[in-house]
């Protein structure tokens, strides 16, 4: 079971070295491999309009996501997410019931689209899963990630209309 609820600073212990393998691989994420806990508590937990987290039964932390505006001002209707679920939980479904959680709560928040910026293009897990929930591509970005492994590669613009 897996139950989906919003951050809490006491997750921060458990979240923080999920996050830290997640960027170090440097196959998914833009950050910085080398991103401090300070960098990174900045752009999932501050930065962003809210962060949920999803747990098991027994409180174990599988994921997290965080909802933000993807652009200022006239451009803030349109919402950007960010998803991880940690290594050992993934293939059971935590990253489509969060981005499934995501877009109601998205609703919600009163924003109209949800928008990936920069969806890479090896990821081909994620952006079958991004697909099966709707969202279409609608971009492609030639080289525009570097991929700690394979150097210079494709990313993806992904949006979906909300409502
Ligand atoms: C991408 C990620 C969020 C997927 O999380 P997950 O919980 O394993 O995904 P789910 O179990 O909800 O997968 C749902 C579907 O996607 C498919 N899928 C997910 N990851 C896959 C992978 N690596 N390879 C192939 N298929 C994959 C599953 O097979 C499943 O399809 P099905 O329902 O038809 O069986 C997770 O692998 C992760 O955190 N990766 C590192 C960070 C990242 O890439 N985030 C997304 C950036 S755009």
């Amino acid at each position: 079971m897996t139950l989906i609820r919003p951050y809490l600073e006491t997750d921060w212990p458990a979240l923080w070295p999920i996050l830290r393998a997640t960027f170090e691989a440097g196959d998914t994420y833009a950050y910085a491999p080398d991103s401090t806990e300070a960098d990174i508590h900045r752009a999932w937990i501050e930065a962003p309009s809210a962060t949920y987290v999803a747990i098991d039964a027994s409180g174990a932390l599988l994921g997290t996501y965080f909802i933000k505006p993807n652009q200022p001002g006239l451009g803030a209707h349109v919402c950007n997410c960010g998803y991880v679920v940690a290594a050992a939980a993934r293939g059971q479904g935590v990253a489509a019931a969060m981005c499934e959680h995501s877009q109601r709560e998205a609703v919600r928040l009163g924003f109209l689209a949800m928008q990936f910026n920069l969806v890479v293009a090896t990821n081909e897990g994620a952006i079958r899963l991004w697909r099966k929930l709707g969202f279409a591509v609608l971009a492609t970005l030639p080289r525009a990630f570097r991929h700690r492994q394979l150097g210079l590669v494709d990313a993806l613009v992904m949006f979906k209309t909300l409502g």
